[in-house]
């Protein structure tokens, strides 16, 4: 894992903007890995900036979400389909037909995880995957002591999960309690990983993984220290205690 430590999340932002804007306009059909959180929101800002200023076209991108809340529907401005056309798709040329979320307002969810995991699978992985981190470590919403081998699958949230995702909603009660997420398997399928941590909050976990050469389903986000070509981008506040 390459480690970039950025100043902050500006910073981190437009450095992360500018590997997707490359790859973009150097492979016109690439095939992005999309994450929602507040971390990735100023790398979508600058993506937006560009696309208006440089005209970097998404006509021919796909792109794949790493999860949904189940039981939200994506009209609902908390599912995360919501999340991604009002922070991203709305500003852009991407075609909706290329756009992949799982739905978690299907019925059957097993077979909407079967259905996304064959989308996946008909790709050889995507060209680039955005990453952030869950104070406990997920990424995606794969929780402490997922599988390294899972593919999309259900998964219960955390309680630090729920209440750190409670600031966007109106009440705690209201955060779903389950979510469909791609597994681990799949994440590291993508040829290229970015992972972004911004702020005090991340200071801890950055810690746990990048002061140990430990690979641990307790900590997911150490998987990726399996993989060839992972890059962090991390700001000093998110890096502090990981020197
Ligand atoms: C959420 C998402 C993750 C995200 C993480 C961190 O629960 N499912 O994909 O990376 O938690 O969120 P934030 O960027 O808001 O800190």
């Amino acid at each position: 894992m390459r480690v970039l430590e950025v100043r902050d999340y500006q910073d981190m932002s437009s450095i992360a903007s500018k590997i997707i804007i490359e790859k973009v306009q150097s492979k016109p059909d690439s095939k992005l890995g999309l994450a929602t959180g507040g971390t990735p929101i100023g790398l979508y800002q600058e993506l937006i900036r560009d696309y208006r200023k440089n005209g970097t076209s998404y006509e021919r991108v796909c792109t794949y979400n790493l999860d949904e809340y189940v039981g939200i529907d994506p009209e609902d401005p908390n599912s995360y389909r919501y999340f991604m056309e009002k922070n991203l798709f709305a500003h852009i040329n991407v075609p909706e037909s290329q756009v992949h979320i799982p739905d978690g307002t299907v019925e059957d969810l097993e077979a909407e995880c079967k259905r996304y995991d064959d989308e996946l699978n008909r790709r050889e992985g995507v060209d680039i995957q955005i990453l952030g981190i869950g104070s406990n470590g997920h990424i995606g919403f794969n929780e402490p002591g997922t599988s390294f081998s899972s593919h999309t699958h259900i998964v219960k949230l955390a309680e630090t999960t729920r209440k750190a995702n409670a600031r966007f909603f109106e009440r705690l009660e209201d955060v779903p309690t389950q979510a469909i997420t791609m597994g681990i398997a799949s994440i590291l399928k993508a040829k290229q990983i970015l992972l972004l941590a911004s702020g005090i909050k991340k200071a801890e976990v950055m810690r746990r993984l990048l002061t140990s050469d430990e690979v641990d389903e307790q900590l997911p986000a150490s998987a990726l220290k399996k993989h060839q070509n992972v890059t962090i981008i991390a700001d000093e506040e998110a890096l502090s205690l990981a020197k």
